[in-house]
């Protein structure tokens, strides 16, 4: 593994959800599994006033008090803190000075990453503002840019976006965030598919019938409304996290496992998505709102009733889709993207539906138990993969029935998954860009998703069905998959609402 060389970390929007949240507690995990450089700190960055004393007090609410004294305090140590208007070129220099100062002060070489998490309006301030005290790029270190997505709300907006990095920061310094890619699950499908000899060559239109994606969320938009109401499932879910699923599920073996090799090759899946038409959108893509609903006895509220929303709000908290892949491998597969908000459970998993025996020996084709061969993949939660085969049931006659051979991340007891966090920070520290997403695929998937959102928006005939909240999406959604029908991970939810296997 390489090391990740000595530098500061620069969070713009340090006051912010995601620094306490899930930044901070990824830094410490690193600490804690020895693979932050020592010579490393972090230069917390907002317009609030505080203190690197105040700073570091705030962030302790985020820590474990469990976690080894000396750790922490060498942690926390490590933490500090420049209020400024990130907005404002006039405050850069105070920015730049400070920063040369912790260098100096803790001998670290000059080299910076600068972390965007902030409203996406600052996107382009930021860069320009870098730029202006010529802290985007140096000879005598790196300069590195990672940034938060939302990636542009649409194509032409990601165009933009891009352009505008581009101006002030190169394409391989500019690491695009997107934590789906950062799960160990995701990256396992790499694994799976291209260390194991039997799935690569059944990997295509000969074996495979259909794939499904679908990520569940049993949450509502919680106090997120204001911002989902101008997203909806589409820019939220589907045009970044579910089509980077595509890309890893569809993608050809890269030649190396190195950014470029395999991000031109997600690139390529992108490029062969069959274009859904504006006017094909109806029979393709069906869109959902859930509505309000008694959950398990409770009344819960519908999106419309939320916080921030506008009560006549068209957003979709649900979508599904059907579409192909126009390419050697997938001729004539169908895929299936399922995701939405305040779904029975919370499952991501990809399930590869394998083609049915050419001759049914055993049992009428209609048995129920002569299904067809599954792999699902499951992302998250209760990370593994399951495959499910026909077996004889012992006794008289030839019975078949469906069993599975499960495996859980769970069961290796001494491994411990890191968080997408954890993993896509210390990429980036080292350099590695290959788990983010690169400009000219964000354009291709959103040049992809563009049509769908012009039809929603230019044809109000489109409906957006209601869904009670607490079901699996709209019935209709269940028209997509003629033919078949999409993997309910579980109709038998136990009382708490939690993942099981059916
Ligand atoms: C985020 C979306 O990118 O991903 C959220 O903005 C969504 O709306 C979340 O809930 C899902 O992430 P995860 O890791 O919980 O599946």
């Amino acid at each position: 593994m390489k090391q990740a060389e000595s530098h500061i970390l620069v969070i713009f929007g340090a006051s912010g959800d995601l620094t306490k949240r899930k930044l901070i507690p990824a830094l410490m995990e690193l600490e804690k599994q020895d693979l932050l450089p020592d010579d490393f700190a972090v230069l917390g960055v907002s317009r609030t006033e505080l203190s690197d004393d105040d700073f570091r007090e705030r962030m302790m609410e985020f820590l474990s008090e469990k976690d080894d004294e000396k750790l922490l305090k060498k942690f926390l140590n490590r933490l500090h803190y420049q209020a400024i208007s990130t907005g404002e070129s006039y405050d850069y220099p105070v920015l730049r000075d400070r920063l040369f100062t912790i260098a100096k002060e803790k001998g670290i070489p000059e080299n910076f990453i600068f972390y965007l998490s902030t409203p996406p309006s600052l996107y382009e301030i930021i860069p320009q503002n870098l730029a202006s005290v010529e802290l985007n790029s140096s000879a005598d270190g790196f300069r590195r840019l990672i940034v938060e997505k939302p990636f542009g709300t649409d194509l032409e907006s990601a165009k933009e976006l891009n352009k505008n990095l581009l101006n002030y920061f190169a394409e391989d310094q500019i690491y695009r965030i997107d934590h789906y890619l950062g799960k160990e699950s995701v990256q396992n499908l790499l694994v799976t598919r291209f260390s194991n000899g039997i799935f690569e060559p059944i990997w295509n239109h000969n074996f495979i019938h259909h794939v499904e994606i679908t990520s569940a969320e049993s949450l509502g938009v919680e106090n997120r409304g204001g911002y989902y109401d101008h997203s909806g499932a589409m820019r939220d879910m589907v045009q970044n996290h579910l089509l980077q699923l595509v890309g890893m599920v569809a993608m050809e073996p890269p030649v190396v496992v190195e950014a470029d090799a395999i991000r031109n090759e997600v690139l390529k899946v992108f490029q062969s998505l069959r274009p859904i038409k504006e006017d094909e959108v109806e029979k393709h893509v069906i869109r959902g709102q859930y509505i309000e609903s008694h959950v398990k006895g409770k009344l819960v509220k519908g999106y419309r009733q939320e916080e921030g929303v506008d009560p006549e709000s068209r957003t979709e908290t649900f979508m599904a889709m059907k579409f192909f892949i126009d390419n050697w491998r997938w001729a004539g597969v169908p895929f299936y993207i399922r995701t939405g908000k305040k779904l029975p459970t919370r499952v991501t998993e990809v399930v590869i539906h394998f083609k049915k025996t050419p001759h049914h020996l055993f049992g009428s084709e209609h048995d129920s138990e002569q299904q067809a061969n599954q792999l699902v993949i499951r992302i998250q939660p209760d990370e593994g993969i399951l495959l499910k085969f026909g077996m004889k049931v012992p006794g008289a006659g030839f019975r078949v029935q469906t069993v599975n051979m499960d495996f859980h991340y769970d069961d290796l007891a001494d491994v411990r998954l890191p968080s997408a966090y954890e993993r896509l920070l210390l990429d980036c520290m080292q350099g590695d860009a290959t788990l983010y997403s690169r400009g000219d695929a964000v354009e291709k998937a959103w040049e992809y998703v563009q049509p769908i959102m012009n039809a929603w928006e230019n044809n109000k005939d489109i409906p957006v069905y209601g869904y009670p909240a607490g079901t699996w999406g709209p019935d209709v959604a269940d028209q997509l998959v003629k033919g078949s029908q999409w993997r309910y991970p579980c109709k038998n939810l136990s009382n708490d609402g939690t993942y099981c296997e059916l």
